[in-house]
C-alpha cells in the first residue's frame, strides 16, 4: 500500500516536472514522508500548471468594452427617498433577515501585525481599540436600533483560524451573544516559484497561503455556514472586511436601494482620492458589472476623465458588498478566476537547507471577491462619503495607515 502510494506520488511529481521534492523526499523519515505523501494526494496539478502558465500572460483588459458605472450618490437623494429606501432595509434587519461575514483570513503583511488582523490595537481614545471591537460596536449599535441580533460570520485562513477564536474567547466575543458569532475557515492554495516549482515549507510540508477573499463564496457553502444562514432565514448578506474602522456593515439606505433596485447584488463605493490610490475602482465590462483591481489598473484608464471632470473609473471599491442569500449561492458553484501576485518566501531547498530569498521569488494565486459580480447583469452602487465610510487600516505608516484611521475614527465620532 505504502510503496503503492510512493509511486503514484512520484509519477504526479514527475509529470508534472516536480522533480526537486522527489529529491528532497529522500532527507525526510518515514512519517514525514507519509505526510508530504498524503499532502500531494490533495493538490491539483492540472489547475496549479494552468494558473503558472496564466503567469506568463498579460491581463488583457483592452480586448473588452469597458464603460463607466452608474451610481447613486447617497448625498444627492432626497430625504423622502431616502427614508422610503431606509424603510425598506430597516423591515430585512428587524425581522432577523440579514446576515453579516467578515472577511478576516489576511496575513496584514503590510501592516507588520504578528498574529490575525482584527487582533490589531488601533489606539483611539487613549484606552485603544481592537479590530474585531470596532466592527462588534458597529454591529451592536444595528442590533440595539433594529432590535435584532445579526448572525456574524468571521471568515479565517487556516494560519490564523486557532489564534483568531481564542482571542475572540478571551475577550468574551467583547460582549457580543457568542451564539450568533460563527467561524469559518478559507481555502488553500500552493505557492509555487517563478519556473512553476513547488516550494517546501518548515513544516516539511508543501508550502500552501490563503487562495484570496475571493474564496468567501465557496468556503460559505462547504463550511456548512450558508446552510446555517438558510435556516435561520436569512435574505440578505453583508461581505466586508476587517480593517476599514468606519466600515457601515448595515446601513439601511444601501440595502434599500438593492431592494428597489430589484438587484440580487449591491455595494457602497466612495470617490477615488488620485489616480494612484490603491482601490478596486467599479466599471461595466462587456455589460457586466466588474471592479479592476489597483494592481490592474492601466495608468492611462486610471487617469482618465469624463465631461464631469472627474475620474471616469473614480468609484472605489471598499468591501462594503451585499448580497442575496441566492446570489452568495450561485457564486459558491461557480469557479472565481485567480490573480497571481509576485511575493518574496522562504523556503527549505531539496537538501533540508532554509533559503531567504532577496526579492520576490513565488507566485501567489489569490481569487478576488468582486469578480463574482460579472456573474450579474446589474448592481446597485451607492456613493457613500469618504470621511464617513471609509479609514483603512493597510500600511505601517503613511496612507492607510493607523495614524490616518485613528484621525478618522476620531474626527468621525466626535
Ligand atoms: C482590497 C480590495 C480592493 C479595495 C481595498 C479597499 C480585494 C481583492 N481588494 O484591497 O479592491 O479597494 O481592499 O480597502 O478585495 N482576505 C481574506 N482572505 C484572503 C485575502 C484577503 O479574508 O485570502 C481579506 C482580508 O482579511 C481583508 C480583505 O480580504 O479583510 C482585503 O484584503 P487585502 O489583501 O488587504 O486587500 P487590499 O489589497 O487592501
Amino acid at each position: 500500500m505504502g510503496m503503492e502510494k510512493t509511486q503514484e506520488v512520484i509519477d504526479l511529481l514527475q509529470q508534472y516536472k516536480q522533480e526537486h521534492i522527489i529529491n528532497y523526499m529522500q532527507t525526510l523519515n518515514e512519517q514525514e514522508k507519509e505526510a508530504l505523501e498524503n499532502q500531494i494526494l490533495t493538490i491539483d496539478f492540472h489547475q496549479l500548471a494552468e494558473l503558472y502558465d496564466n503567469t506568463k500572460k498579460a491581463v488583457q483588459i483592452k480586448e473588452n468594452k469597458i464603460e463607466e458605472i452608474q451610481y447613486f450618490d447617497k448625498a444627492k437623494i432626497s430625504s423622502s427617498k431616502k427614508s422610503q429606501l431606509d424603510n425598506l432595509g430597516e423591515k430585512v434587519i428587524s425581522s432577523g433577515k440579514y446576515a453579516v461575514v467578515t472577511m478576516a483570513g489576511g496575513q496584514g503583511t503590510r501592516l507588520e501585525h504578528t498574529g490575525p488582523k482584527g487582533t490589531f490595537k488601533l489606539d483611539v481614545y487613549g484606552k485603544g481599540k481592537y479590530l474585531f471591537e470596532i466592527l462588534i460596536d458597529n454591529l451592536k449599535e444595528a442590533n440595539k436600533k433594529y432590535g435584532v441580533t445579526i448572525p456574524w460570520y468571521i471568515m479565517t485562513s487556516k494560519e490564523n483560524h486557532n489564534e483568531t477564536k481564542s482571542f475572540l474567547e478571551e475577550h468574551s466575543f467583547f460582549g457580543y451573544d457568542k451564539n450568533n458569532v460563527i467561524l469559518f475557515q478559507q481555502g488553500e492554495l500552493p505557492l509555487i516559484d517563478t519556473k512553476g516549482k513547488l516550494l517546501i515549507g518548515k513544516n516539511k510540508l508543501i508550502k500552501l497561503a490563503s487562495d484570496g477573499n475571493g474564496g468567501t463564496f465557496t468556503s460559505l457553502r462547504t463550511s456548512g455556514a450558508l446552510a446555517d444562514m438558510k435556516e435561520r432565514g436569512i435574505e440578505w448578506v453583508f461581505i466586508g472586511g476587517v480593517d476599514n474602522v468606519l466600515l457601515k456593515m448595515a446601513d439601511t439606505t444601501l440595502l434599500g436601494l438593492a431592494i428597489e433596485q430589484n438587484v440580487q447584488i449591491a455595494s457602497k463605493s466612495i470617490v477615488k482620492a488620485n489616480p494612484q490610490e490603491r482601490v478596486g475602482v467599479f466599471c461595466k465590462m462587456n455589460g457586466h458589472p466588474k471592479v479592476i483591481e489597483y494592481t490592474e489598473l492601466p495608468e492611462k484608464m486610471a487617469e482618465e476623465v469624463n465631461l464631469d471632470g472627474e475620474l471616469k473609473y473614480g468609484e472605489s471599491h471598499i468591501m462594503c458588498n451585499l448580497f442575496t442569500i441566492d446570489a452568495v449561492e450561485k457564486i459558491s458553484k461557480e469557479p472565481l478566476m485567480y490573480h497571481w501576485a509576485l511575493k518574496k518566501n522562504t523556503y527549505i531547498d531539496s537538501t533540508g537547507k532554509e533559503i531567504i530569498p532577496e526579492k520576490e521569488n513565488t507566485f501567489k494565486f489569490e481569487a478576488f471577491i468582486f469578480d463574482a459580480f460579472t456573474f450579474f447583469d446589474d448592481i446597485a452602487i451607492l456613493r457613500g462619503k469618504r470621511e464617513e465610510d471609509f479609514a483603512p487600516v493597510k500600511n505601517k505608516e503613511g496612507v492607510d495607515s493607523p495614524k490616518t484611521a485613528k484621525e478618522l475614527y476620531e474626527k468621525f465620532w466626535n
